[in-house]
């Protein structure tokens, strides 16, 4: 989907243990505002039925696997992160969902903004009309 897309991060491969890492404006396109966690999440449940307006995310799999759905208001597309060395990028103005979230896994999210409710669109009908 248009701007959605994966970046793969630098993989420092060791026999002691690997090591990745993320600087801002050179592997994500974004100066880095906030960082969250999203973690012991129940079987069955699913986090992030929304759309920014200004916020931008990466989103990264640090353990486990779990599904995000982005939609641009036209077409939906699923993406599954299972690996901790690349993540999603979401502009702003994605609806975005993510869930099948596996035992004990960890989703950490980068974000453009710091936490400002009045960013958050919660409901789809608004959205699509905003993306008209
Ligand atoms: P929300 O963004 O709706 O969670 P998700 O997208 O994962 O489903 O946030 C859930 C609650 O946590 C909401 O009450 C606001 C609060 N919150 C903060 O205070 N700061 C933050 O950075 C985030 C992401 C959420």
């Amino acid at each position: 989907m248009s701007d959605c897309k994966i970046i793969t991060l630098p993989k420092i491969l060791d026999k002691r243990g690997n090591l990745s890492f993320i600087e801002q404006l050179n592997h994500v396109p974004f100066v880095i505002k906030r960082i969250y966690w999203i973690y012991d999440v129940p079987g069955g449940e699913g986090r992030g039925g929304h759309a920014y307006k200004e916020n931008q995310e990466f989103i990264v799999a640090l353990s486990g696997s779990f599904d995000v759905i982005i939609d641009d208001g036209k077409e939906k597309e699923v993406v599954t992160l299972n690996r901790s060395y690349y993540g999603l990028y979401v502009p702003k103005g994605f609806w975005r969902e993510i869930n099948n979230f596996s035992t004990n896994s960890l989703a950490l999210i980068l974000s453009s903004t710091e936490y400002d409710k009045y960013d958050y669109i919660y409901d789809y009908n608004e959205f699509k009309l905003s993306n008209l």
